[in-house]
């Protein structure tokens, strides 16, 4: 089945073709040269006061950065994570050092966190981001300091067949895509 976006008109191909799939290659290897234009990237976004407010920790499958992730993803996510070849923690500097809160920290990170994923897509990677991690249990293992938050875990790897998921997660990763229509997002004259 296509996971193909529908469009109204074409848009560019990379957009249609993204998305956020949970069967992984367990055979596929990432290094960091692998991401390092994807990374560039995500280091390209533009920000609030160019702030910049985005830091990344990215685990290898198999590495202790990677193992030390594991246990802190919600039960629904940790069934299909770990088969990923890499886990990308991302991390928004929501306060400065004197505590004064950047109202548009999450706004940057989730930008840059788009351009990263479009990047990645263009290199023959998946990428699937995720809010359902423990960001407490991050903050503790990594030592992420104060005013920064993790907002969101993203895995990064090559595609699977969807029979090689748990018959539930199967169903899912076959599910139509589907969006708002364009008329309900897009308004010319009023909300
Ligand atoms: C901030 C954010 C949090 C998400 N959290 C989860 C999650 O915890 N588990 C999951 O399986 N997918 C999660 N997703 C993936 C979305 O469900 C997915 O992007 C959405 O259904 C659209 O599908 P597509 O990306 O394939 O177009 C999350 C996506 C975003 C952007």
């Amino acid at each position: 089945m296509s996971r193909h976006a529908t469009t109204s008109t074409p848009i560019n191909p990379v957009l249609a073709e993204r998305w956020s799939p949970r069967s992984y290659d367990t055979t596929a290897v990432l290094t960091p040269a692998d991401l390092t234009a994807s990374f560039e990237a995500a280091r390209w976004s533009p920000s609030a006061n160019n702030s910049q407010p985005w830091t990344y920790l990215v685990g290898f499958r198999g590495d202790d950065t990677f193992n030390a992730i594991l246990p802190t993803l919600a039960g629904w996510n940790s069934a299909w994570m770990p088969n990923a070849s890499a886990i990308v923690i991302a991390i928004a500097q929501v306060a400065d050092a004197e505590g004064k809160a950047n109202p548009y920290a999450a706004y940057d990170l989730g930008q840059s966190v788009a351009h990263f994923s479009v990047q990645a897509h263009t290199d023959g990677y998946h990428v699937h981001q995720v809010a359902g991690t423990d960001a407490a249990a991050l903050k503790e293992a990594f030592n992420i300091p104060e005013g920064y938050e993790a907002l969101v875990a993203m895995t990064v790897g090559k595609l699977a067949p969807a029979s090689e998921l748990p018959e539930a997660l199967e169903e899912r990763e076959n599910a139509p895509r589907v969006r708002k229509d364009l008329s309900e997002v897009v308004h010319y004259t009023q909300f």
